[in-house]
């Protein structure tokens, strides 16, 4: 699940559409009975292509939560099943979504321990890439951390501040920051390329990004920030510019104390950076060589 730019989507509008009994938090029972063989396949197809392209790339506690939590690699997984190994170890639990929910839906589901998972997988002629959450992205990429006590604080205590932001303004901000950390968050490890490995949700369940951002010399890789990371902006449409990398998840468990209302406060004023910027302040790991980027198109 990532924040949701446009809520309103087709692929949205369509689940609706079939019918399906929505909540008014936008939660559904994971229809189950919709899931075919098609759809199976291509999460087995996506599960064994990229549990063989994490090996070595992604950081220890990802793959200590797939093993705990004990996810299938041959069919969509039963929610039930996901949450009898993930509601006993950290108090979250995954709940089904059509698709993309309202911001403040999301941050009052993530407030509460519940991560919303999107329970449509996409098409076959769709594994390298599409635009929204589906079920693979949702749960393979995000589950896992889930299950780790300090990354599942850090979710919550987001949750927390997100919902707590009644400033609009804020909401860029928070977006980053759930951006560069759950979805493209790097974390330090010295033995590997680049001296990084890898944790975000939309990395993980992209094979081009898992290389991409790895191994690649275009990308800046620059040490995280907190409110470096709040005022970056990022794309949605290509492989990022810069990844922030935290040294371990204690970090992001110091983030998580952070007073974000002072803060968002005194940093909604402040210009934003572009997504490839390198500033004289930045500890760089590695500084991007930019080959393929493209000029514009900035979030
Ligand atoms: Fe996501």
């Amino acid at each position: 699940m990532s924040i949701a730019s446009n809520a309103n989507t087709a692929k949205l509008k369509e689940q609706f559409d079939a019918g399906l009994e929505t909540r008014a938090d936008f939660t559904i029972d994971q229809p189950t009975e919709r899931s075919g063989a098609v759809d199976h396949a291509v999460w087995r197809q996506l599960y064994a292509r990229q549990t063989a392209l994490l090996e070595g790339r992604v950081c220890d506690e990802f793959l200590e939560g797939v093993e705990r939590i004990g996810m299938p690699a041959d069919r969509v997984p039963s929610f039930d099943e996901i949450n009898a190994k993930l509601t006993p170890a950290t108090g979250w639990r995954i709940v089904a979504v059509p698709g993309l929910v309202p911001d403040q839906v999301f941050f009052e589901h993530l407030a509460n321990r519940r991560f919303p998972v999107t329970w449509w997988m996409r098409r076959p002629d769709q594994l390298d890439y599409l635009q929204e959450p589906d079920c693979f992205h949702d749960l393979f990429g995000h589950v896992p951390l889930l299950i780790n006590p300090v990354f599942a604080d850090y979710m919550h205590a987001y949750g927390r501040a997100a919902l707590a932001a009644n400033d609009a303004g804020a909401l860029p901000l928070l977006a980053r920051l759930y951006w560069y950390t759950v979805e493209f968050g790097l974390i330090r490890d010295d033995a590997s390329p680049n001296g990084v490995k890898i944790y975000g949700a939309g990395i993980v369940s992209s094979k081009g990004e898992t290389i991409y951002s790895q191994q690649s010399a275009s990308p800046n890789r620059l040490c995280f920030d907190l409110e470096r990371v709040m005022r970056t902006r990022y794309r949605i449409d290509t492989f990022q510019k810069s990844y922030f990398v935290i040294d371990d998840f204690e970090q992001l468990f110091g983030v998580a104390q952070t007073d974000f209302a002072a803060l968002l406060k005194r940093l909604v004023a402040e210009p934003a950076f572009m997504a490839g910027d390198v500033l004289d302040s930045d500890r760089i790991i590695t500084r991007g060589s930019q080959d393929g980027w493209q000029a514009d198109g900035d979030i």
